[in-house]
């Protein structure tokens, strides 16, 4: 696509203006399109003397960390330092059930991760003089800058609102946001175009406070293995099925009430699955996807066989509004 191979030049050569020759920036990244087209620029524009950061909540999905590192260090050269911070996020989170308190110790230690990390950085940097940390990117969108300065959403009003980097107004850091004129489509076109793959590129959002907020009640470890199981197959038999793209956001949340069901010829009083899909344009308003009844069948029987501490499954068919997205 030719105005976003131009799109990419202008914006890289705009980026090495702004930096200078020595400047050095930092910026976070989650494993979703917007922050990794974002690092993918920034990168091409400065190559190691941008810093990209992961932090590891503890409640991003299956095996994610590690995804993400391989695609974003070993796939497309970015710079990456791994944080690994679940055990400081999973042990903040013990005995929090109300959702809004989960929501602001997983915002608030997010910054207080982030910020060492980048100080670890440039400590490190200026060690070895090769300039300070001046900027830090974000992977801003149009509607988020339009969102954010002439109204807030209704969602936003509701929840607690947490995205990667948007709350590090402290930093002194100057702020670069490259895509600060796109459109989520456009982002997709950008990434495509720069080698990213379309398993990356096609990704559905997923929320800063992650499966936290899809684990009703408590948070623990056990929790957190259940419902990145169950999301797993579920997500796994929703591209088997050719659907991924025609959803707009799909994933499992783990209700912690028990009721009774039968294995073999015992009892079983174990925890039920929620699973959630929705077809989006804006995600204000949402409605629930119309599966075919043999592929929830073939995904209810998978999560009850396979995923220990689950004897049933159910279908949220609650549209937005005035339902949310987010069962939290
Ligand atoms: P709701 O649940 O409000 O979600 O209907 C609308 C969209 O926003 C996502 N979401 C979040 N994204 N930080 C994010 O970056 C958050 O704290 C957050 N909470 C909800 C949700 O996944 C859906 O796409």
């Amino acid at each position: 696509n030719w105005t976003m191979a131009s799109f990419v030049d202008k914006e890289i050569e705009r980026i090495r203006n702004v930096v200078g020759p020595t400047a050095q920036v930092i910026g976070a990244v989650s494993g979703g399109v917007d922050s990794t087209v974002a690092a993918m620029i920034m990168s091409k524009a400065i190559g190691d003397r941008f810093h990209a950061i992961l932090v590891d909540n503890g409640v991003m999905r299956l095996n994610e960390c590690q995804i993400v590192q391989k695609t974003l260090q070993h796939h497309l050269g970015i710079n990456l330092t791994v944080a690994d911070a679940h055990d400081l996020f999973l042990g903040r989170l013990k005995g929090v059930t109300d959702p809004e308190k989960k929501r602001k110790i997983i915002g608030n230690t997010f910054i207080e991760v982030f910020e060492a990390e980048g100080n670890k950085i440039e400590a490190q940097v200026e060690q070895e003089g090769r300039g300070k940390i001046e900027f830090l990117l974000q992977g801003t969108l149009y509607p988020d800058v339009i969102e954010s300065i002439s109204f807030k959403g209704p969602s936003a009003t509701i929840k607690t609102h947490h995205n990667v980097g948007g709350l590090l107004d402290d930093m002194k850091l100057k702020v670069i946001e490259p895509l600060r004129e796109l459109f989520k489509d456009e982002v997709r076109a950008l990434g495509a175009i720069m080698g990213i793959d379309d398993e990356l590129v096609w990704r559905h959002p997923f929320p800063g406070p992650g499966i936290a907020i899809r684990i009703l009640g408590e948070v623990t470890e056990a929790q957190v293995n259940i419902v990145r199981q169950a999301d797993n197959i579920y997500i796994e038999e929703i591209k088997k099925a050719g659907l991924y793209r025609k959803i707009s956001q799909a994933y499992a949340a783990l209700l912690p009430i028990r009721s009774v069901g039968v294995m073999g010829d015992k009892r079983t009083y174990e925890q039920v699955i929620a699973l959630r899909a929705v077809e989006t344009k804006d995600f204000m308003t949402a409605d629930w996807f119309e599966f075919p009844y043999d592929i929830l069948k073939l995904i209810s029987s998978r999560i009850i066989n396979e995923v220990p501490g689950v004897n049933r499954v159910v279908y949220d068919v609650s549209s937005k509004p005035p339902a949310t997205i987010e069962w939290e």
